[in-house]
């Protein structure tokens, strides 16, 4: 016999996999410290940045930044055959990224040296 949970779960798995929506931006290399979300990383780890209207906009995001339910996903990023998965645990502010993402150095060293600054056209889901 089946069970009934296992069934809803892979539903509820197959339902957020079909409503993560697929963006296209540029890529840029942060240093992460403590962010907006309260958690503390350092360059050594591979975490992700998204726009602040991403931020802000995600479902369930309140004043408190804290809180925000993005804080408990992570960012998919693609490029040229290559992929990372990492943590949200910041936004950026700046006009006209709103679908620019950052990840920190060993993030961004999967597609290129960071000397390079940015990676266009990179492929992005919210997990
Ligand atoms: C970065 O933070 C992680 C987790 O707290 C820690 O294990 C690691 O030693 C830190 N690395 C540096 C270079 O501070
Ligand atoms: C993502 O990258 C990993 C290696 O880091 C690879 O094994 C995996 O197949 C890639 N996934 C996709 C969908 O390209």
């Amino acid at each position: 016999m089946i069970s009934i949970s296992r069934i809803l779960l892979v539903s509820a798995f197959v339902a957020a996999k079909a409503t993560a929506q697929s963006h296209t931006g540029n890529l840029f290399y942060f240093v992460p410290g403590l962010g907006a979300c309260g958690f503390t990383n350092n360059n050594s780890q591979v975490v992700a940045s998204v726009s602040a209207a991403i931020f802000n906009s995600y479902p369930g995001a309140t004043p408190n930044p804290n809180h925000n339910p993005i804080c408990q996903h992570r960012l998919y990023v693609s490029s040229g055959g290559r992929n990372v998965t990492a943590p949200i645990v910041d936004y950026f502010e700046e006009q006209g990224r709103d679908y620019d993402v950052g990840l920190s150095r060993p993030g961004f060293e999967t597609f290129a040296p960071v000397s390079t600054g940015v990676v266009y056209g990179v492929n992005w889901i919210i997990l």
